[in-house]
């Protein structure tokens, strides 16, 4: 389940950079098919965090965390992805996106127990 988790959110970023990518190149077809397909992407990322989430015997406050911060992160990849689509400032979003992103990934790496690297 975590290489599933990883692999969404991975791919949440290649779609996002497309995106942006189509937007700014002003090809606005594009940008909104895939904005739809990063939409599905979130399902997946919410549902292998889920099931991570829920396979903890007891909820300790760090994985709480986790999971807040991980709603931000997609939240924040969400308002991104509109905003630049739109041509509105983004950068506030973009800031957040960078806080919610590294604080997943220190938690989720290097703190919290489950997952694909070795101890
Ligand atoms: C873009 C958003 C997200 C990013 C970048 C992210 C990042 C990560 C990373 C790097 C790990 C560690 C995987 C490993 O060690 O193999 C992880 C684990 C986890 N994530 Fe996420 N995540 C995101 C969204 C979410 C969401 C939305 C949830 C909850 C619904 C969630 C819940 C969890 C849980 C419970 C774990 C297991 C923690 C552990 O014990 O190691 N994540 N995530």
């Amino acid at each position: 389940m975590a290489h599933l988790h990883i692999t969404s959110w991975v791919i949440a970023l290649a779609l996002l950079i497309l995106v942006l990518t189509f937007s700014r190149a002003g090809r606005a077809k594009p940008a909104k098919i895939t904005q739809m397909i990063l939409r599905l992407d979130y399902l997946l990322i919410l549902y292998s965090g889920g099931s991570l989430f829920a396979s903890y015997a007891s909820i300790d406050l760090l994985v709480i965390v986790k999971l807040l911060v991980g709603l931000w992160a997609i939240a924040s990849i969400e308002m991104v992805a509109i905003k630049v689509s739109k041509s509105e400032s983004a950068s506030s979003w973009w800031i957040q996106l960078l806080a919610a992103f590294a604080l997943a990934l220190i938690l989720g790496f290097g703190i919290l127990p489950m997952g694909i690297l070795p101890a």
